[in-house]
């Protein structure tokens, strides 16, 4: 029975969210609580050679600098722990000597009563440099390019697959060429809620911390692993988060900075980030990339070359999967995928919804369009000529592969077929209208994780993991799943998160929490069931003394006969024969990988977007966009919505407004504000419309469903791209597409 699964049901945390119930990091409050500012950087490369603290020192109420002159000793500093989602390198350990590695770099923490007093008191503290040489620009260093080293973290971004074919012979001889240079720059997270860290000290040396991430238990076992402290005495808590999308995969250096001043000085302790700050953390980092296709006459891809080269930052190698998804998408005999790094004065990366994905597909999917075109063939058509059941990169069949019916659905909703392909053939008055598509694909991932399932005394199903909700809906599908998995009213459950009492959950990311927490939440929830209907057989004159588990199913908070539904316990009346406690169970679930690694598994989408771009202005609008995917099972249509939308809505901020830029001279990035820093506007946001085929998928985990969380914005800038191409006849090979490109 699903009552719920498959509904379109509200988000459960909706009410607390606007009504301001539900508190962020920076909102909890503790007694006697000291305020820090993080003083940044000037300089992108060099050393601290004086810190002039003192005027600061001398205002009432300023408590402490903190620096490196005067951190404490942490074995930390000389050895080497990593986060859960760090890169192969040495992590950045803010505080740890003179050194400054990158502009932004904390170089100093003042504590004070008061926030207003802490900022006034880091304006008055006089730093100096001597400063190095800082080399700030990819496209200036690609001679340094160089393979990535390889590590644990490497395990979820695999490197390239060998070449296969010959791709030079085979594109020296290819009736069809296209090749092309694509760039874009660094882009960074800009979500409502700044990184911020309440550490409240408690009487014991306990420390109960509110911190913004996409992990709590990730947080725990870095404040434990940094400090040396016992796990038990370190409680992260993190119920909501004000936007994730990758940026709170690492635990940022608020974190650390909040508990190195609570126990240095015995008190709580809250230090939040300015927005200017968001830009000294980890970005999306500049990606050069090389596309070279040749096909036959008819339009048979036969060689890919794509070659990518990313930045990173002088201490870790950040990397992410660029080339890879040629080979995913594209059956051609001959493929050459490379993918490299320049080490740079810069901080290390860090994941951006689709990292990498989104990167690569840009430019893949407007060279297909343009080898298309060459061909003599519509951008659909083409990709259904070139279509594949099978990752040619792992030679596996695909769980579930319904692109097809995407392309399909996709060009039939957006009325596809009324379009001319012929470049600047289309209007809308003045200004010049534009078709064009891409596809979309994402891994669909499956980690173990673990679930908590209580029955209450009073009959209330309690459900828990230490996972989180970056906005994504968790709490809401999580609820839906426990609900139908043991019959109960979706009223009397509630499901809780973002807690390290709470069983061991992997950090958010990756798309893979639906399908990961999911699978525990039913998990737990069927062996609390499970539990429950042996109590019940238990019970005086029992009406399932001899009946067998798959004799019964769970409804309305009964256990039923199948064969005679009339016949039932209450789960309220078998948990009151516990002697007055509740019923609990706690369970792990673990990917199949045996079965699963039989298979390639993803996500995919169909994009399609119409622009209208004034000529007069080079203004490009998007004026609709249909996204068509095919994702498995969809748990909540409306939360699942959601997640796409809001990922084309980043596809257009990425396509047409989005980039951090950086003056060289300084090796800072300027735009670090939200005036400057474009977005997206409600004005920007026209028309956006999503379909979900219909996809049956038995393997990627037991709920069938295949994470949502990235594949809105995958395919989204290159059909932008391709819209604007036929439009404007003009091929635009560097993200965003903003008015300049296009005078
Ligand atoms: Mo996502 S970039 O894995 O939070």
């Amino acid at each position: 029975m699903t009552p719920y699964i498959g509904k379109p049901i509200n988000r459960v945390d909706g009410v607390a969210k606007v009504t301001g119930k539900a508190k962020y990091a920076a909102e909890y409050k503790a007694a006697d609580l000291a305020h820090g500012w993080v003083i940044s950087s000037s300089i992108a490369k060099g050393k601290v050679t004086r810190i002039d603290a003192e005027a600061a020192l001398q205002l009432p109420g300023v408590i402490q600098v903190f620096s490196h002159e005067n951190r404490p000793s942490l074995a930390w500093f000389d050895m080497s722990y990593k986060d859960q989602d760090a890169p192969p390198g040495s992590p950045f350990r803010p505080l740890r000597d003179a050194t400054v590695k990158y502009s932004g770099q904390p170089v100093a923490l003042v504590v004070a009563e008061t926030l207003e007093l802490a900022r006034y008191a880091a304006s008055l503290i006089r730093i100096e440099y001597e400063e190095e040489e800082h080399e700030t620009a990819l496209e200036h260093n690609l001679h340094r390019a160089r393979e990535p080293k390889s590590g644990v973290a490497t395990l979820l971004k695999p490197p390239p697959p060998k070449p296969r074919g010959d791709f030079e012979k085979d594109f020296r001889a290819a009736a069809v060429q296209v090749s092309g240079t694509y760039v874009h720059s660094a882009e960074h997270h800009n979500p409502m809620e700044m990184f911020a860290t309440t550490v409240v000290y408690e009487k014991n040396n306990k420390l109960t911390i509110y911190d913004k991430t996409q992990g709590a238990p990730n947080s725990q076992l870095y404040v434990s692993q940094v400090f040396g402290i016992p796990f038990k005495d370190v409680r992260v808590i993190s119920p909501y988060v004000g936007g994730g999308f990758g940026a709170g995969l690492r635990p940022q250096y608020q974190l650390f900075l909040a508990v190195l001043a609570a126990r240095e000085l015995k008190r709580s302790i809250r230090v939040s980030l300015t927005r200017q700050q968001m830009f000294t953390f980890g970005h999306r980092p500049a990606c050069v990339q090389q596309v070279s296709l040749g096909a036959s006459a008819e339009g048979k891809l036969e060689a890919i070359r794509h070659d990518a080269v990313g930045e990173t930052s002088q201490f870790e190698d950040y990397t992410e999967i660029v080339v890879n998804w040629a080979g995913m998408l594209y059956p051609a005999q001959n493929v050459t995928l490379t993918y490299n790094l320049v080490p740079l004065d810069v901080y290390t990366p860090i994941d951006m919804r689709a990292p990498g994905g989104v990167t690569g597909l840009s430019a893949l999917e407007c060279a297909i369009d343009e080898l298309a075109y060459k061909a003599g063939l519509d951008p659909v058509e083409f990709r259904l000529k070139n279509y594949t059941e099978r990752d040619m990169n792992e030679d596996l069949p695909y769980s579930s592969k319904e692109l097809r019916e995407c392309f399909r659905q996709g060009a039939e909703r957006f009325g596809w077929a009324n379009r001319t392909p012929e470049p600047r053939s289309m209007r809308n008055g003045h200004t010049l209208v534009g078709w064009g598509m891409a596809t979309g694909i994402w891994e669909s991932m499956h980690m173990p994780a673990r679930a908590e399932a209580v029955l209450t005394v009073n009959g209330k199903l309690r459900v828990s993991s230490a996972t989180a909700d970056i906005g994504t809906g968790t709490y809401t599908i999580m609820t839906q799943i426990a609900a139908d998995t043991l019959g109960m009213p979706i009223e009397d459950v509630i499901f809780r998160l973002g807690d390290t009492d709470m069983p061991l959950a992997p950090i958010q990311g990756g798309s893979w929490t639906a399908a990961t927490v999911g699978s525990a939440v039913k998990v737990a929830c069927e062996d609390l069931g499970k539990k429950l209907f042996k109590m019940a057989q238990k019970m005086k004159q029992s009406p399932f003394a001899d009946v067998k588990l798959d004799e019964i199913v769970f409804e309305n908070a009964h256990i039923r006969l199948k064969a005679d539904p009339s016949v039932a316990v209450s789960l309220l009346d078998i948990v009151g024969t516990n002697g007055g406690r509740a019923v609990s169970e706690t369970s792990t679930s673990l990917p199949n990988m045996l079965e699963q690694r039989k298979y390639a598994r993803a996500v995919h989408s169909a994009v399609f977007v119409e622009v209208e771009v004034d000529e007069d202005f080079g203004t490009v609008r998007v004026t609709r966009a249909v996204t068509a995917v095919a994702g498995g099972r969809i748990l909540n249509p409306k939360t699942a919505r959601s997640q796409i939308i809001g990922g084309m809505v980043w596809g257009i901020s990425k396509g047409l407004e989005e980039e951090s830029v950086m003056d060289h001279q300084f090796g800072r990035f300027m735009n670090h504000s939200l005036a400057e820093y474009h977005v997206p506007v409600n004005a920007d946001i026209q028309d956006l419309d999503v379909i979900f085929v219909e996809e049956t998928d038995t393997i990627v985990n037991p709920l069938g469903v295949k994470g949502l969380g990235e594949i809105g914005i995958v395919g989204m800038p290159a059909a932008i791209a391709n819209a604007v191409f036929h439009a404007t006849g003009k091929r635009i090979r560097s993200l965003p597409i903003t008015l300049d490109k296009l005078l």
